[in-house]
């Protein structure tokens, strides 16, 4: 049998965002998505575990070197989140609405491949924007 073994790592940032269709009318948008509807935007600071799986390397025991994820992740995803505004200055996220779910599923897409060329598999992505609530992305 093989073992399977799941290592994480975790990185932070801030950044600004609104939660806006602009098919609907602000008061559906404050209805809908609460204080982040606000116009004038708003930020949070955002927490982001990055999970990886994979064999133990039998002349290391790790899955992964964790500093070698964390390039990936500050490279890809934090560099152009950090400090900035979701809405209008993430290439990701453009078009798109900024919630935690849809920045889960977007940051995926910009690990996955990376990842798999240190020889371990993405397994979650999981986003903390408050205290109270976070977002799990497990890859479909
Ligand atoms: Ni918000």
């Amino acid at each position: 049998y093989t073992t399977m073994v799941y290592i994480s790592r975790r990185e932070q940032f801030s950044a600004a965002h609104k939660l806006v269709r602009e098919d609907w009318s602000a008061e559906k948008n404050l209805e809908i998505f609460g204080k982040c509807s606000s116009p004038n935007w708003h930020g949070h600071n955002y927490q982001l575990f990055v999970t990886v799986k994979g064999e133990q390397n039998p002349d290391t025991s790790f899955v992964a070197n964790l500093s070698d994820v964390s390039k990936v992740i500050c490279e890809k995803v934090i560099s152009k989140l950090d400090h900035k505004n979701i809405n209008l200055d993430v290439d990701f996220m453009h078009g798109k609405l900024s919630t935690t779910e849809t920045l889960a599923v977007e940051i995926w897409k910009q690990l996955e491949t990376s990842l798999e060329k240190l020889g371990c598999e993405l397994h979650c992505v999981k986003i903390q924007e408050t205290e109270n609530n976070y977002v799990e992305f497990f890859g479909k």
